[in-house]
């Protein structure tokens, strides 16, 4: 008996690392990026499995601080934004796991330069509002709400955007003058 692993151990184990994985992200003009998601009706350990690829897919790409659901290919209302240590931010909310998010309010406004996996090749100016406040569910269901402003609500936003069906091109007032060609391509860390 005693020479016999602990198979519950095993299982665990093994369950986190098949739990944890970075995900294929499409890319433009995928028609799928261009479908609004569907809502979550119930949060399953499949959504569980989601939002955990979602954070380790951002956290493999640097200076990515959002993701949506539907860039990996999953029509839900699901996406996490996390501004933590990037050049922009001087204050920022942590980690958020949004789940059928709604903006509820929004004051101001700002232009700035975006990216996105999605758009590897270009970034733009685009005209979003400076503060939001923005309502939703975490991962366990419990509803939560919050206002943002600058780069944080920006990323917001576009994660919004992207459940939606749109894309920061979708936003830009002048394609000929607010659209730029990345200059180098940058790559992603080998961990
Ligand atoms: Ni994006």
């Amino acid at each position: 008996m005693n020479d016999l692993p602990n198979p519950s151990i095993i299982h665990h184990s093994s369950l986190i690392i098949a739990w944890m994985a970075v995900l294929p992200i499409r890319t433009f003009p995928d028609p799928f990026l261009k479908t609004p998601s569907r809502p979550v009706e119930r949060i399953t350990p499949m959504i569980h499995r989601l939002i955990d690829d979602l954070i380790e897919t951002v956290r493999y790409h640097p200076r990515c601080v959002g993701l949506a659901a539907s860039q990996v290919g999953v029509s839900l209302r699901v996406a996490v934004v996390d501004v933590t240590g990037h050049a922009k931010v001087q204050r920022s909310g942590g980690l958020m796991v949004i789940i059928n998010p709604q903006l509820v309010g929004q004051v101001g406004e700002l232009i700035q330069r975006e990216g996105c996996l999605s758009i590897p090749d270009f970034t733009a100016n685009v005209r979003r509002a400076s503060r939001i406040q923005v309502k939703a569910l975490d991962r366990f269901g419990r509803s939560w709400s919050r206002w943002l402003e600058g780069f944080e609500a920006i990323a917001m936003q576009h994660e919004i955007d992207h459940l939606d069906g749109k894309l920061f091109l979708d936003r830009v007032a002048n394609v000929r003058t607010d659209v730029f060609r990345r200059k180098r391509y940058w790559f992603p860390e080998r961990r």
